[in-house]
């Protein structure tokens, strides 16, 4: 039976495919994104029901391309913490160069079983776990996250009174409201002001249509957001597939 984690095999094959492309038409490099698409045989047929979503793959080209600038944005403001909240099969940690020239400290957290898949195939594939980067067990549905999520972080070395930026990537969508609230609250609670939070959800998620008043509800002072048509002028040729209005990209932020 497929489980949601199952579903970071499918965002892996998107991105091992990405290599496929000429490199003028990249959005990203991820070679190890290969290394998980092979692993994910059990899932090949929840892989292809996403694919056959309309503008399911260039969404999440898109996402990923645009959430790696926000963390090199980030990082040139002088941020040196990377959280990856559902971090999956995502080696932004490692794929994005200024991770490692900057000396940031990355933290993975995600479900135990998904984190320790993860480790087993980097290792099988010789890539082991580099040394800024942690892995964190936890779950966003628990009742107790509010305390559990920042003292995992703590205890894997991040710094509370000090900037980081967080990615939620492609997570938001198989949680339920009070998981996604308290998940938010969780990662407000490790936030220095100068973080930021970004992650991604789709027009008619939220009731109220926006995430902002529930990003807002949890602390967090400031809030963007943009439309995947927007990110597809932004980084591919032509006119924006006629559904990616509907895909947001938002970025909270605590500034004081
Ligand atoms: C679609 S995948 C995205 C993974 C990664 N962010 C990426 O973009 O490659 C969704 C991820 O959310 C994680 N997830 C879902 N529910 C979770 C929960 N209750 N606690 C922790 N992680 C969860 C899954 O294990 C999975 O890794």
């Amino acid at each position: 039976m497929l489980t949601v984690s199952d579903t970071a095999y499918a965002i892996a094959h998107i991105r091992a495919v990405e290599a496929l492309r000429p490199p003028g038409e990249r959005l990203f490099d991820d070679p190890l994104a290969a290394v998980f698409d092979a692993a994910g045989a059990h899932a090949a047929e929840g892989t292809a029901r996403f694919l056959s979503l309309p503008f399911f793959a260039d969404g999440i080209r898109l996402r990923t391309r645009a959430l790696d600038d926000v963390v090199r944005d980030a990082l040139r403001a002088g941020t040196r913490q990377l959280v990856l909240v559902g971090a999956g099969f995502d080696t932004r940690a490692r794929r994005l160069d200024e991770v490692r020239t900057t000396g940031t400290r990355a933290f993975e957290v995600d479900l135990a079983p998904v984190l320790d898949a993860r480790h087993t195939l980097l290792s099988a594939a010789h890539a082991p776990d580099a040394p800024w980067d942690c892995a964190v067990p936890c779950d966003f549905s628990a009742p107790d996250l509010a305390s559990t999520f920042v003292e995992a972080l703590v205890a894997a070395g991040l710094r509370t009174d000090a900037p980081a930026v967080f990615v939620c990537e492609g997570v938001l969508a198989y949680l339920d409201r009070a998981s996604i609230e308290r998940t938010l609250a969780a990662v407000y609670r490790a936030c220095a002001p100068g973080s930021r939070l970004a992650f991604d959800y789709g027009a008619y998620f939220f009731a109220e249509d926006s995430a902002e008043p529930v990003v807002r509800a949890a602390g967090f002072d400031g809030y963007d957001e943009v439309t995947y048509d927007v990110l597809w002028r932004r980084y591919l040729p032509g006119d924006p597939h006629e559904n990616a209005w509907v895909c947001r990209l938002a970025v909270a932020t605590r500034t004081a």
